[in-house]
């Protein structure tokens, strides 16, 4: 921790959290708090809470949740120490100054030197292509089909002829050579000292889904080799962890997301409608590109080009869909080569009906073997059954097995009796095996032992709930339980401190708790625990019964651990039998 608690206590206290997350989104009063639809997934109705009261907020769709730190490092991609800071200066405390440690602050300073020199870049790439300078390349961009208002949108650009154009013009605006190095937009060489990454190309922003730009890729005018150079990986550009396109289709109200291969298609997609496509970045589609979409979607359609290279991607995004538990379909483009060429050639309407028509990720599959043998030839036939039988025998649910089974029959002309045995056949043969590279275990099985855990987990963290929501609670319970009977590490801390700040101020602050924890994760995690049931009808009897309810659960295991550790101390054990009867006949009135 780089700064002193109190002070990130003062910060935090001095920015209210209505202000902060209000002046992002559009939030509506709603009883006692504020709601939206949520900026960090795609929702048509608002599942996301914002409580001036508890200073913290919550969507109940997709889970997020936390403070005014946790809001800023979700929403900007800022680190904690960045949060506090921005957050100091907006409230105008001053902090110290060598709170990070130097080499901390020095990579923050890059980071956001980097990013700003992006931007730059890139409102200058843009004016160019609108400029003279830029004539030849608007004039492609426009045979291309690109309208102005598409080309503003994605704020597409023109890097110019000369080879040092940008980097004359970053040096203007005062950034030293040592930034511009790592920024990746100037090369250095002894002889030649800056030179342009880009240059003569039509330019590309990319940009991440807190709408900064993070790199560029940048296209021959023509049939020129490389067709496309990309920003190399720079301490703000991470290929494996961004889509190009997510920050407009993280908006899109169309259903899931479709992922495809070019850059250009992308922008073809959005102009005629299809505004939930994105790409990947010139490299394979990456399991962080899928955890980022998930966060919006777990409906995928992938429209990857219809050469062997985009089938072999196809299967391989399969499976990672698969590892995700996301449902995915395939958009058959033939016999076009990528969407932007059918969509040019055909239109939206035809494409819109591939939509429709895509296949899910079993059924391409299964095509894709099939293609692989000669259906007319009976030995090769009988191989192709079997291999699709393997493949079946693999679904773990069995009415989708039964499901895919029968369309497998019927698609290939296949005795439905006959695949079904040998899918059986194979199901018994396999059972067991542990390598299920093709259709993995969904959901492993729990012992009666891991939910008897659960429940008591789950009454730990609805009691803290509780105690967050009605302080009066803490009156009502004292005696009756402490924060040391919760069990769960996280829990026991977050109780520790809840009953700390109750006897210490007569109140408890959560938002202050969240505080005490570094990374997103834990941000997530801690504020997930404190803001379930945010508002709940429940009349008072009810209410009584389910604390008592709770407080027995939690404090009875307690007891149970300190016998299990009072290793037969007699008197010991004897106060905590008597303690055991007492709990067994609680009962809370409120
Ligand atoms: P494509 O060759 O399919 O390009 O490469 P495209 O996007 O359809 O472009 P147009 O229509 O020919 O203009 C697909 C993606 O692979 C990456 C780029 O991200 C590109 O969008 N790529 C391709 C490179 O990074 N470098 C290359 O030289 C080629
Ligand atoms: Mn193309």
């Amino acid at each position: 921790m780089y700064y002193a608690d109190d002070l990130i206590e003062e910060v935090r206290s001095r920015n209210d959290i209505v202000d902060i997350i209000g002046s992002y989104v559009n939030l509506k009063k709603k009883g006692n708090s504020y709601s939206a639809c949520c900026p960090f997934h795609h929702e048509k109705t608002p599942s996301f809470h914002v409580s001036r009261e508890k200073q913290m907020y919550h969507c109940f769709g997709c889970g997020v949740g936390g403070n005014v730190y946790t809001f800023l490092m979700e929403h900007e991609n800022y680190s904690f120490p960045e949060a506090v800071e921005a957050l100091a200066e907006r409230a105008g405390v001053k902090l110290p100054e060598q709170s990070m440690t130097p080499e901390a602050k020095k990579q923050a300073d890059v980071r956001t030197k980097i990013k700003d020199m992006n931007k730059l870049a890139a409102a200058y790439f843009h004016y160019l292509l609108k400029s003279e300078h830029g004539t030849n390349a608007m004039k492609y961009l426009k045979n291309r089909g690109l309208t102005d208002e598409t080309i503003n949108k994605f704020g597409l650009g023109f890097s110019d002829v000369y080879s040092d154009d940008l980097y004359k013009y970053l040096r203007k605006k005062g950034y030293k050579d040592e930034e511009l190095k790592d920024s990746g937009l100037v090369k250095f060489d002894e002889k030649q000292g800056g030179t342009d990454r880009f240059w003569n190309r039509v330019m590309y922003p990319i940009i991440d889904t807190n709408n900064r730009v993070i790199g560029f890729g940048g296209r021959v005018m023509g049939d020129g080799k490389p067709k496309y150079i990309n920003t190399q990986d720079t301490p703000v550009f991470d290929k494996s962890r961004n889509l190009y396109g997510l920050n407009l289709a993280k908006k899109s109200k169309r259903h899931g997301i479709i992922f495809c291969e070019g850059y250009m298609d992308v922008i073809s997609m959005h102009q005629a409608g299809f505004d939930n496509a994105v790409a990947s970045l010139g490299t394979a589609l990456t399991v962080g590109q899928v955890n980022l979409v998930k966060r919006f979607t777990d409906h995928v359609y992938l429209a990857y080009d219809s050469d062997e290279a985009g089938t072999k991607a196809a299967l391989r995004a399969l499976e990672i869909m698969r590892e995700f538990e996301m449902s995915a379909r395939v958009i058959s483009l033939k016999p076009y080569k990528d969407p932007d060429e059918l969509i040019q050639t055909e239109g939206t309407d035809s494409f819109e009906k591939r939509i429709d028509e895509a296949l899910s990720g079993t059924m391409f599959e299964i095509r894709i073997l099939a293609n692989n043998y000669d259906q007319e030839d009976p030995q090769e036939r009988t191989q192709f059954q079997k291999e699709a039988a393997k493949h079946l025998c693999m679904i773990t649910d069995p009415l989708e097995r039964k499901n895919y089974t029968d369309s497998v029959a019927k698609e290939y002309d296949i005795d439905p009796e006959n695949l079904k045995e040998a899918v059986t056949r194979y199901g018994i043969a396999n059972a067991g095996r542990t390598d299920t590279s093709v259709f993995r275990e969904r959901s492993e099985r729990r012992s009666p032992e891991d939910e008897k855990e659960k429940k008591f987990l789950k009454a730990e963290r609805l009691l803290i709930t509780w105690l967050i929501n009605e302080n009066s609670l803490f009156e009502v319970l004292k005696g009756k339980i402490t924060a040391d009977d919760f069990f769960e590490p996280v829990y026991h801390s977050i109780a520790t401190e809840l009953f700390d700040q109750y006897s210490k101020d007569g109140k408890v602050t959560p938002a202050a708790i969240i505080s005490h924890y570094q990374s997103r994760e834990e941000h997530e995690k801690v504020s997930g625990i404190m803001q379930q049931n945010f508002e709940m009808e429940i009349s008072q009897g009810e209410k009584s019964k389910v604390i008592t309810d709770l407080v027995k659960r939690v404090k009875l295991r307690s007891i149970q651990h300190q016998i299990e550790n009072a290793k037969g101390d007699l008197t010991k054990t004897g106060k905590l039998i008597q303690e055991r009867i007492e709990t067994n006949r609680l009962q809370i009135n409120l």
